[in-house]
């Protein structure tokens, strides 16, 4: 069976894919420097994947700091990879705008010094995640396909663009086989309840923020502006359950191997890259998310209005049919479900 390599700093979203891989019987090699999770989530993982697959191979894991080529170089040295899928990356829009250079430096020198050792080693399939923050959300009306005009507006976006632009280079000079999966906003866990979003410090996404306020961690979550051209006045997102957003991932690499050429020719290498937006295709409004809230965990959740983030779009939602049709995608669960399994995930988790 194919080895992949999972690079994450997203204990998050990387968590919920390696389960998705397991379960279809890849052997799986992760790379996480823990600056964004810690070692409690790789013991749940294995758990978990042993629970599910009745697999006695646990994944490998390495706490390896990509920017450190030579530390890449072993693992890919000690392991026979086909696959990257890379996760690795900050991905706080306000902090990138305080701190750009630690957004450069962890998304874009992490990402140069995985492609470098990769290429070095003839690994040249890799799936990406990168984001709908890369679409111009600013000036163009959604829902967004695959071809909207791109424009970022923070650093944390800027890293994601460039970043595919890295890749598309990489495709085209150097034979890389690559898919850039754009997400929107991911929510929810594993419904086992044993993996899920548990961010360090004071959560910057929507859901995590109201979690707190429904476990009385914080008094009340803050609505950040109500006066945007929206029904309610409030932001609207296309959220997805991660489990989804995992699944996409095993679909995708199939794809990425279905579809893959890196035979040199003497006209230069061959390639392949796609590139497929993950969403529902659904927009949701701030104060729809508390009120679905209420509902699926029956606690109630209090709110104030607050001045506007910067730099946050009205309303922002896929066209997800490219990867529907193309990768047979489906939005398997509601938002509710998405709640109720994220929900599981912070009371086990409190208790
Ligand atoms: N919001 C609040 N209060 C909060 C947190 C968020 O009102 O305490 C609002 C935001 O203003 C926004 C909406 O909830 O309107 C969603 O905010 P999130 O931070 O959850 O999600 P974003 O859409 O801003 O950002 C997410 C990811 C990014 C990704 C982006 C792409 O965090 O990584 O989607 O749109 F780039």
């Amino acid at each position: 069976m194919s080895t992949i390599l999972i690079t994450g700093w997203l204990g998050y979203i990387w968590s919920h894919a390696a389960v998705v891989f397991a379960q279809k019987w890849y052997d799986i090699v992760i790379i996480d420097n823990l600056s964004n999770t810690n070692l409690s989530v790789l013991e749940k993982l294995t758990t978990l994947i042993g629970k599910f697959t009745w697999r006695s191979r646990q994944p490998k894991f390495y706490q390896i700091d990509l920017k450190n080529t030579e530390e890449v170089r072993k693992v890919f040295h000690e392991n026979k990879i086909d696959g990257v899928i890379h996760f690795a990356a900050f991905k706080a829009v306000e902090e990138s705008c305080e701190d750009p250079f630690k957004y450069y430096e962890n998304n874009i020198s992490g990402g140069v010094s995985l492609y470098k050792v990769m290429n070095e080693f003839w690994i040249k399939n890799i799936v990406f995640s990168s984001s709908c923050t890369v679409y111009d959300t600013m000036n163009v009306t959604p829902p967004y396909d695959e071809q909207t005009p791109k424009k970022t507006i923070n650093p944390y976006g800027s890293t994601k663009r460039m970043s595919e632009i890295i890749l598309e280079d990489l495709s085209t000079h150097k034979g890389f086989n690559t898919i850039l999966l754009r997400y929107f906003n991911p929510i929810g866990a594993h419904p086992s309840g044993l993996i899920g979003e548990n961010p360090k410090g004071i959560p910057n996404n929507l859901l995590p923020y109201i979690y707190k306020v429904a476990t009385g961690e914080y008094e009340f979550l803050n609505v950040r502006g109500n006066d945007y051209p929206t029904p309610d006045g409030t932001c609207i997102r296309d959220y997805l359950h991660v489990m989804d957003l995992a699944e996409a991932h095993v679909l995708a690499y199939e794809y990425l191997q279905k579809n893959k050429k890196f035979i040199p020719s003497s006209a230069g290498p061959e390639w392949f890259l796609d590139v497929f937006n993950l969403g529902t295709g659904q927009g949701t409004s701030v104060l729809e998310m508390i009120q679905l809230t209420e509902k699926a965990i029956d606690k109630k959740i209090t709110y104030k209005i607050w001045p506007r983030r910067p730099w946050d779009a009205p309303t922002v939602y896929a066209n997800p049919s490219k990867a529907n049709t193309i990768l047979g995608r489906k939005t398997q669960r509601t938002i509710s479900e998405a709640i109720q399994d994220g929900w599981r995930f912070i009371t086990k988790n409190n208790s």
